[in-house]
């Protein structure tokens, strides 16, 4: 069914490393149609009201915005560590090609609003779960966590599975 978006998805080989298989979403982006069909699907997918949508820095955000309007959402940044102004809360993770820190705002949230995760893509889960973790310690209600991509070979969206959280992606 998501073949056509698929197909607007390239891979571009040893980048950002040499045997990472990198999977390039601006691609998708680039094409109006199908960054909307993203968008609705995406939509279509989202399980109850939710009041926020928590984006990654950076690509996450394109998708966390678009779908925060249809949705009726706020959008909360996650970013990567000292980009944000106000005081943060942070959790380090590791990447499939590095170690990184995600930070957010401690009081973007009211304790118990319910919260969709996006980004654009999940593959070792290691930022996703940072994310989870960062959310939780803010007194989020995770409600579902959406990616355009996820590499199932990874294990990303099983081992979020494990903590009780609702995965969906478009492409595999
Ligand atoms: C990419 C991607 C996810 C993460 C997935 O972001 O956008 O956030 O990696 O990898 P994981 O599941 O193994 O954690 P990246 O850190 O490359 O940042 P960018 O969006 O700023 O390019
Ligand atoms: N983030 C982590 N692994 C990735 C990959 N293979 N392609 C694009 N983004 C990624």
């Amino acid at each position: 069914m998501n073949d056509d978006l698929k197909a607007l998805i390239r891979t571009i080989p040893d980048f950002p490393k040499p045997g990472i298989q990198f999977r390039d979403i601006t691609t998708l982006l680039l094409d109006p149609a199908g960054f909307a069909t993203t968008i609705e699907r995406m939509v279509a997918a989202t399980v109850g009201p939710v009041d926020l949508v928590a984006g990654i820095e950076a690509r996450g955000f394109l998708f966390a915005a678009a779908l925060a309007m249809p949705l009726n959402a706020g959008v909360l940044l996650i970013r990567k560590d000292g980009k944000l102004p106000g005081a943060t809360i942070a959790e380090d993770y590791a990447l499939e090609y590095g170690e990184d820190r995600i930070v957010m705002h401690e009081d973007a949230l009211v304790p118990g609003q319910r919260v969709l995760l996006v980004d654009d893509l999940i593959a070792t889960g290691g930022t996703a779960r940072a994310a989870v973790r960062l959310l939780r310690k803010a007194g989020a209600q995770l409600t579902q966590a959406q990616f355009v991509v996820d590499l199932p070979d990874l294990g990303g969206a099983d081992a979020l599975r494990a903590e009780n959280i609702q995965v969906d992606s478009l492409v595999t």
